[in-house]
């Protein structure tokens, strides 16, 4: 019979988790330290699962969640991540009520139907219309026509909301409510999308159908290049992660945030969280450089009290007791990662912190028995390094990996003819100073006496995030076709491990040609 299974001759060599990290308890290593064992596979590459669950009711298409930093997680990349089925963590380096902003920006993306939908009324001008169209600049020049009471009286089209017609009003130029396309909330059923695309094959050049209630009151508006976009989506491999409601999940970063007496500030912690989870956060992140310490611990505490089913990932640890401390406190997500960032510099400022790999390893372990996931930040450069994480987590957080991408917040800066964006540390002076000093435990205003312990740096423009996310993705399926593994659960169980010499690592990447041709 041919050699399906495990040989023998293997076993000394390649050895499975709970073998190799404590062979290896007196050197902590980092990814490019170990290297993965491949085993028989029956399974192609594009058919493995990367769907992740991190918590009971947080499940992400793809194993990948972008960090909450100022130069990483803003509204638009974190539309990104969550459409291509991942998350993202949206930064607190901002003013509370900007944060609520960026959150309702993702929540309210493109979602089948818009619940409030932009109305007008019948007495306004269409000059009136084209200022708000300049003024808040919307993409779109269709709009819903409803009276002083929410009945809809008509649908003013795209077509006469021309400068021409700047000085009638919106009344003369409607098409009258009896044109109009329209159908009852009650009678959309289970699956509002299906029912509008259904709507939208039997009525060939209509784009606009609008749902009003038995009163004819205005309760939506679906069109029909969001429903295309939606049905599309359906019948692609990594689905968007999105709600109940069909909108994009997102995530927001909170600190352990204190009052003037040094307090945690409990109540401003409670106000904030309430007015995130009244915008639609799908979870909250407790972020910090010490996870594993009272005031994240209080933190969680107090958030869990308050919000029993809202998903809370907390940290960063690296220790299984700081993995069990933030479990009990009631976080469902632990982050792990301490300096291993591209940007970081705790371990040289503070002398601290654990090479990623034999972290992950140790946080895993109890992260299993406490029924917690675990989350791979910082320090991942490469695909191969995001697989070899999800041998021990659930998800890994990128932060270097999408700070040049178009999403990322921040201009493209030339220099020397290249393209570049700026990213810094949370823990830099720079990003400090705008309101990040919390995470590290520093004053609100640091001054010159205050550790930083990130930089401030460039990454090269490096285009859309659907374009690094399609790279990741296929090196992550990739690595768990070479395993057999069809998804992250046999990757996990599948994983062999062994170490990497120096001479091992230069022969992992090419070698003694020219390159003519970066892998990217
Ligand atoms: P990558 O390697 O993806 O790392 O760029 C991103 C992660 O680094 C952490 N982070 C910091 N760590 N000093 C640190 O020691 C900092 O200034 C800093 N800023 C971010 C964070 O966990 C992020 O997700």
């Amino acid at each position: 019979m041919a050699a399906t299974r495990n040989s023998g001759f293997d076993d000394p060599f390649y050895q499975p988790a709970d073998q190799f990290f404590p062979a290896n308890n007196k050197l902590a290593l980092t990814f490019d330290d170990v290297t993965l064992a491949t085993l028989f596979s029956e399974i192609l590459p594009r058919d493995t699962q990367l769907d992740t669950r991190l918590a009971e009711n947080l499940r992400l298409n793809i194993p990948v969640i972008s960090s909450d930093m100022d130069t990483v997680t803003e509204s638009r990349m974190a539309i990104a991540m969550a459409a291509n089925g991942g998350l993202g963590l949206i930064h607190y380096n901002m003013p509370e009520r900007q944060q609520l902003s960026e959150v309702s920006r993702v929540k309210n993306h493109v979602h089948g139907l818009i619940q409030e939908p932009i109305q007008v009324t019948p007495g306004q001008l269409i000059g009136d219309v084209l200022k708000m169209i300049e003024e808040r600049k919307f993409a779109f020049g269709t709009f819903p026509v409803v009276d002083e009471k929410g009945k809809l009286v008509g649908l003013l089209s795209g077509h006469v909301v021309k400068p021409r017609y700047a000085k009638r009003k919106v009344a003369e130029v409607l098409t009258p409510r009896a044109q109009v396309h329209t159908i009852r909330q009650k009678e959309l059923g289970k699956d509002p999308i299906a029912r509008a695309d259904k709507f939208f094959n039997e009525h060939p050049g209509i784009h606009k159908l609008l749902v009003v209630d038995d009163k004819d009151h205005l309760r939506g508006l679906f069109t029909m290049s969001d429903i295309e976009r939606i049905t599309q989506e359906r019948n692609a491999q990594f689905k968007p992660a999105r709600d109940a409601h069909f909108h994009l999940i997102c995530g927001a970063a909170v600190s352990a945030t204190r009052n003037a007496f040094g307090e945690l500030d409990r109540e401003r912690i409670l106000n904030h969280v309430g007015a995130l989870v009244e915008r639609g956060v799908d979870v909250i992140a407790v972020s910090t450089a010490h996870g594993h310490s009272k005031g994240v611990g209080d933190t969680v505490r107090v958030l869990r009290g308050a919000f029993p089913k809202l998903p809370l990932i907390a940290g960063n640890v690296t220790s299984a007791a700081g993995v069990e401390y933030l479990a009990d406190c009631g976080a469902n997500a632990i982050k792990v990662g301490q300096g291993p960032g591209s940007i970081c510099t705790t371990r040289i400022v503070a002398g601290v912190g654990i090479p990623q790999m034999t972290a992950l390893y140790v946080c895993s372990r109890v992260a299993a028995r406490k029924k917690v996931a675990i989350l791979a930040d910082g320090g991942i450069t490469k695909s191969g390094d995001i697989v070899k994480a999800l041998t021990l987590s659930q998800a890994v957080i990128c932060g270097g990996i999408f700070a040049g991408c178009n999403e990322a917040p921040g201009e493209v800066i030339e220099i020397g003819g290249k393209l570049y964006k700026q990213y810094r540390g949370m823990g830099s002076f720079a990003a400090m100073k705008v309101g990040s000093a919390a995470r590290y435990g520093q004053p609100a205003n640091p001054t010159q006496k205050v550790a930083a312990e990130g930089i401030e740096a460039l990454k090269e423009a490096c285009g859309s995030v659907d374009r690094v996310l399609a790279q990741l993705i296929g090196g992550i399926q990739s690595g768990m076709g070479y395993l057999g593994a069809a998804d992250l659960a046999q990757l996990r169980d599948k994983a062999r491990y062994t170490r990497v010499s120096p001479a091992g690592m230069k022969e992992a990447a090419p070698h003694d040609v020219v390159e003519l041709k970066t892998g990217n």
